[in-house]
């Protein structure tokens, strides 16, 4: 099936159910099973995490790798960041889609694609397909999604302009001084304490 345009596929949106970025997706498809617990020992949140769901699958059978491309969805495509990291808003973590967000789509959408076959058969298997992980802030650090985007602050300050990326890449290094230098300038908190608990 081929998908034009914006347009078009938000009309198959509508009519599949799955354009609802609001919606919060159940973390119970194999992407998220095996990272529920780390989320939920972090934060408390029933968040999937992006951390690889190898914990689950068989130590013979390695998860599919699977390119993701952030332009082909959320550029030429102009699918919400919500529609796959549907925590953001909500919660310290962004979150993101279980596979069967991913095949609400691709059960129609790109079925030529190698990408796309390997993750529908490793969906099929009941494999989760694991992602690797870009940012993370040290334990010893409290980061939360939801206080900075409340004030407006978009994705691309601290994650580059992702709906171009082809592959995902670490724009800022995430370190103590990148916090400390917007949080100055927006005349935000710089105790030690709303970072280090
Ligand atoms: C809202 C619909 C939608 C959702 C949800 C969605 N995709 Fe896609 N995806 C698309 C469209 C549209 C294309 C482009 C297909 C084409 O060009 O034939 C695409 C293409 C792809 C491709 C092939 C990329 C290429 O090289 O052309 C892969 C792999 C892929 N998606 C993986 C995923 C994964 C993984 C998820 C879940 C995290 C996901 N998709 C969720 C709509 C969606
Ligand atoms: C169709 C689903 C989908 C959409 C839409 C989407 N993402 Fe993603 N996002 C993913 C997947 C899948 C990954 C993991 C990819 C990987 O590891 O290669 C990811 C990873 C990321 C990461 C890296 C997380 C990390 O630390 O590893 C960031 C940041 C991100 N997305 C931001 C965004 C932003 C900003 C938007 C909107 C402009 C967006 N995403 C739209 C599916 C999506
Ligand atoms: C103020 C900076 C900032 C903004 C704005 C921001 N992020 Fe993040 N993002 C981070 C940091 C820091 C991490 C690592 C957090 C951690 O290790 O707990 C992260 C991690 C992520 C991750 C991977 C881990 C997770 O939370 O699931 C995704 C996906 C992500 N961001 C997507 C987004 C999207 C989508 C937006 C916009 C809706 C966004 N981010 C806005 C700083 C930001
Ligand atoms: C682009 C600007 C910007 C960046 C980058 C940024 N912040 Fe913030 N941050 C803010 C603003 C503005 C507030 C105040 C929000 C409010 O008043 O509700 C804030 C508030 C916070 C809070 C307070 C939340 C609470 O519950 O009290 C924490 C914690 C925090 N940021 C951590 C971080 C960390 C850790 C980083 C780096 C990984 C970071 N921030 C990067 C702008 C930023
Ligand atoms: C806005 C958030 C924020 C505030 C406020 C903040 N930090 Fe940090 N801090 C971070 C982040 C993110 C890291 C982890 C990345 C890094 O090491 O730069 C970090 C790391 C550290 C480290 C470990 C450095 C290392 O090399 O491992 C120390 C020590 C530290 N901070 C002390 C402080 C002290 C003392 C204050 C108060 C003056 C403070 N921080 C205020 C965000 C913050």
């Amino acid at each position: 099936m081929r998908v034009s345009g914006a347009a078009a596929t938000f009309l198959l949106l509508g009519a599949l159910g799955c354009g609802a970025a609001a919606a919060p997706v159940a973390a119970s498809g194999p992407v998220a099973a095996g990272a529920a617990a780390e989320q939920g020992a972090a934060s408390g949140a029933p968040a999937p995490s992006l951390a690889a769901a190898s914990a689950t699958a068989p130590p013979d059978q390695p998860a599919a790798p699977v390119n993701f491309s952030h332009k082909v969805h959320a550029g030429d495509n102009q699918i919400g960041c919500g529609v796959c990291h549907a925590y953001a808003r909500h919660s310290p973590n962004a979150g993101l889609a279980p596979a069967s967000v991913c095949m609400g789509c691709h059960k129609f959408v790109g079925k030529d694609k190698p990408g796309v076959m390997t993750m529908a058969a490793a969906f099929a298997a009941g494999h989760p397909v694991s992602w690797t992980r870009v940012n993370r802030v040290p334990d010893h650090v409290f980061f939360s999604h939801q206080r900075h985007l409340a004030k407006g602050i978009e994705c691309k300050s601290c994650h580059g302009d992702v709906a171009s990326m082809t592959l995902d890449v670490k724009v800022h290094d995430l370190q103590m001084g990148f916090c400390m230098d917007c949080h100055r300038q927006k005349q935000a908190t710089v105790d030690c304490l709303t970072c280090h608990k």
